[in-house]
């Protein structure tokens, strides 16, 4: 795919994921609740995540509609705006400016801020296992891969490093595991889900071979960010930038330059593609290898 196509299906993607979002909180009574909810996870994300789903039950189905998908891309959209809202509180990164506007807890206040979080948190089960187009396996297999990968051995478990960085990394190997988890977890359900909603009966090799793009991918697109937080444009990326040196974060820019952490995204990005490559014979239609490539130097 050239640029100007892959640009076109990322926003093809977010559309649709963003259309069954609306839907989602549409007939919510609203008691201040879920206007918070509707704040931060409607507008302004790329939807990277859920892109991942989509893309990867394509390859896997065969299929290309994606409307047996888009129930779990919704649900980990959840998810993942869930852990920003909670990443931006005071009491974590302490941060005012989220995809491009104020964030949540600065429009809502803290406490409701905190709830935003919880019922995004849960509502993301309800929508799961509430695709009724996929099998029962399926979403038991999704329920696994969702709960596993945002909690304590996966995002969640990775902000609790995150948040006692400052004393406790001493290397960029465990620096990588702290990355792996933070946000390689998601990533790793993304394809996940993405494939269980292809598939009810998934085969070794194939989750093998998910896991180590997206491994790799994940803790590229960290590293990415650890970069954009030293050298972004704060318009452009749409939260602070300079926000981990505030807070003393160890990164990945602690134990080496901007080039050479440029350097290892570049490789673990070329990694993570080798892991998949085989699976398209479509050499025109390579959309999570183009995402992979896109990635590489996003500027927001
Ligand atoms: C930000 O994720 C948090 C990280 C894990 C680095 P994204 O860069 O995907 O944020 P949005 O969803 O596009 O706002
Ligand atoms: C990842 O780390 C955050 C989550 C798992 C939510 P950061 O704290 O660096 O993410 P940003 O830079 O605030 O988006
Ligand atoms: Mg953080
Ligand atoms: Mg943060
Ligand atoms: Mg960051």
């Amino acid at each position: 795919m050239n640029n100007n196509d892959f640009a076109k299906l990322l926003n093809e993607n977010a559309q649709k994921v963003e259309k069954a979002l609306d839907d989602y909180l549409s007939n919510k009574d609203d008691n201040g609740l879920a206007q918070s909810m509707r704040y931060s996870l409607l507008y302004g994300g790329k939807r990277i995540r859920p892109f991942i789903v989509m893309e990867a039950y394509k390859l896997f189905s065969g299929d290309a509609s994606v409307e047996k998908a888009i129930p779990f891309a919704c649900a980990l959209e959840m998810i993942h705006t869930y852990s920003l809202i909670h990443d931006d509180l005071p009491c974590m990164d302490n941060d005012d400016l989220r995809r491009g506007k104020p964030t949540n807890h600065k429009v809502f206040g803290e406490g409701v801020a905190l709830l935003a979080g919880d019922t995004l948190l849960t509502y993301a089960f309800e929508v799961l296992a509430s695709n009724n187009l996929v099998s029962d396996k399926s979403i038991r297999l999704a329920t696994l891969a969702l709960s596993k990968c945002a909690g304590f051995s996966g995002m969640a478990g990775g902000q609790m490093i995150d948040l006692s960085s400052m004393n406790n990394i001493k290397s960029f190997d465990e620096l990588k595991v702290m990355h792996s988890l933070k946000t390689g977890a998601l990533i790793r359900c993304a394809m996940l889900l993405g494939y269980y909603a292809a598939c009810d009966n998934p085969s070794k090799d194939i989750i093998d071979d998910i896991e180590s793009y997206a491994t790799n991918l994940g803790i590229a697109f960290q590293i990415r960010d650890d970069i954009l937080d030293r050298i972004a444009d704060c318009e452009t990326l749409g939260k602070p930038v300079g926000s981990d040196d505030k807070n003393g974060k160890t990164t990945s820019l602690t134990f080496m330059s901007v080039d050479e952490a440029q350097g290892l995204v570049d490789s673990m990005t070329k990694d993570a593609i080798a892991s998949i490559e085989k699976y398209y014979d479509d050499k025109d239609n390579r959309s999570l290898i183009d995402l992979a490539n896109y990635m590489v130097g996003r500027n927001k």
